[in-house]
């Protein structure tokens, strides 16, 4: 690769997924889009029991009711400011973004660089979490959005046009 091509690669796929269904989609993104990917990773990984959200006492029932909750991550991203472009995706929680991508917004600096987002869900879809971002984020750079359950390849394509 030369320099100049090297130059052009700015574009980063970050992504939280408590399951699996959402990295296969980042990695899908991140190899169509030939983009770097980087895991949102929780300092403390959710159980299956934190997940189950028919319990009103579980760690992500307790999360997604407190908006001002900040799920700790370990900050494992060095490079931020190389990228341009920033993929952020995760799974829908109670319809919005889990409060976990509000901890990764906010751990780093992405004023300025356009910011995709990208959701897989049981059936919800993402324009609320979109939503919700940008009243939280209104100096973030919100391009584009979509849900993205079992995208076929030319989805993929599409979507990162
Ligand atoms: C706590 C919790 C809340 C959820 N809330 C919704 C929801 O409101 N709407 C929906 O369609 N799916 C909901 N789901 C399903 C997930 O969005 C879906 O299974 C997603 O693909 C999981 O992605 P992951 O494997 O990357 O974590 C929820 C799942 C969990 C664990």
């Amino acid at each position: 690769m030369t320099n100049d091509q090297k130059k052009e690669t700015k574009v980063l796929v970050t992504y939280f997924s408590a399951s699996g269904v959402t990295r296969g989609v980042a990695e899908k993104i991140a190899k169509a889009a030939n983009a770097d990917i980087a895991e949102i990773v929780p300092e403390k990984r959710y159980t299956d029991a934190d997940l189950n959200w028919q319990d009103k006492n579980s760690r992500s029932s307790v999360e997604m009711k407190d908006k001002s909750s900040r799920p700790a991550i370990k900050k494992n991203i060095s490079n931020i400011g190389d990228y341009e472009t920033i993929y952020i995706g995760f799974p829908i929680w109670w319809y919005t973004a889990p409060t976990i991508i509000n901890t990764f917004i906010e751990s780093y600096d992405l004023s300025g660089k356009n910011i995709v987002l990208f959701a897989t869900s049981g059936g919800s879809g993402i324009d609320r979490a979109a939503r919700d971002l940008k009243a939280s984020y209104p100096n973030l750079n919100f391009i584009k959005s979509a849900l993205l359950n079992s995208p076929s390849d030319d989805e993929v394509k599409n979507f990162i046009k």
